[in-house]
């Protein structure tokens, strides 16, 4: 954790950070947040985050808590007391403080937290192979909605660990899988088409990464669709990976302890992966 965290218009020693035990967030999980990657100290696809990070307010009628342009220079801020240049700002907005009661405060005032985390984003970009096990989708019918409600998410993510892998692919009623607890889930189909799920139906987070993704591979000239796959085409799929902030590509090699294609990084996941750390370096150039 970095040493200084911004709380409410004050940056403040990490361990002295702390909001109202009645804050909305605290108490219904009523807020909202952004995990923006930092690359030798600039911020990462940044529009794209505040962008999210509006939606995610508008859909909740959260007021934001300062202006956009304000927010670019606290997080900047931010970054630079805690001298980060590889890692990650993690950023939260709350409905506010107000005695406990459903409906909304008239008179809260929004609360804004932000907190940084360093982390080595060259060994990640390079796309470390990994296991996921499938689990039922527990969330609410808002995931696309980047709240700090995030209870089914943890839940599953205990699980994965406890299978000794590092995501859990969540599977809708009818079988087919939404995304991960923290990233995008993707395939590469037996007839060697890429897959994700699409974001229109508000059943998945829009990841920036995997809007990324999507603009390379199109670029790429990869065949690509939109839609959901089943489990049953996982299990089939020739590769498979995920897609987040803190991952990049992440090649998936095994799902539920069987091996996807020959349970290596297959081409199509490397060359996704090599588009995208070029575009990373690009964007500090
Ligand atoms: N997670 N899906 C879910 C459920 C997520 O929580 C995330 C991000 C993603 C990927 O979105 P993006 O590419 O914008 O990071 C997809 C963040 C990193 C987190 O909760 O830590």
């Amino acid at each position: 954790m970095g040493r200084i965290a911004y709380v409410n218009g004050r940056y403040v020693p990490h361990a002295e950070a702390a909001v109202h035990i009645e804050d909305r967030g605290y108490q219904f999980a009523d807020g909202v947040y952004e995990v923006l990657a930092v690359y030798k100290g600039k911020l990462i696809d940044e529009p794209g985050h505040i962008e999210r990070l509006d939606r995610s307010l508008r859909e909740l009628r959260i007021d934001w808590p300062v202006t956009p342009r304000v927010l670019a220079v606290l997080m900047r801020e931010t970054i630079r007391r805690n001298r980060l240049t590889d890692g990650t700002i993690y950023l939260q907005v709350t409905r506010g403080v107000a005695s406990r009661s459903h409906p909304f405060p008239d008179d809260a005032a929004p609360a804004l937290v932000m907190t940084v985390k360093a982390k080595d984003l060259n060994t990640l970009k390079g796309g470390i192979p990994t296991k996921v096990i499938t689990v039922p989708d527990q969330r609410w019918a808002r995931p696309d909605i980047k709240s700090v409600a995030l209870l089914p998410n943890c839940l599953a993510q205990q699980q994965a660990k406890e299978a000794g892998c590092y995501e859990a692919w969540q599977v809708d009623r009818d079988g087919y899988v939404t995304e991960g607890t923290m990233s995008n889930a993707w395939i590469v189909s037996a007839k060697g088409e890429l897959m994700t799920r699409s974001a229109d139906g508000n059943t998945i987070l829009n990841g920036i990464t995997r809007l990324a993704v999507l603009d390379v591979a199109k670029a790429a000239k990869v065949k690509l669709v939109q839609r959901p796959f089943t489990v049953a085409e996982v299990k089939k799929a020739r590769e498979a990976f995920l897609t987040s902030t803190t991952s990049f590509v992440k090649p998936v090699v095994e799902v539920d302890g069987r091996k996807v294609g020959n349970g290596e990084p297959g081409p199509i996941t490397r060359q996704l992966g090599k588009l995208i750390a070029e575009r990373l370096e690009a964007q500090v150039a």
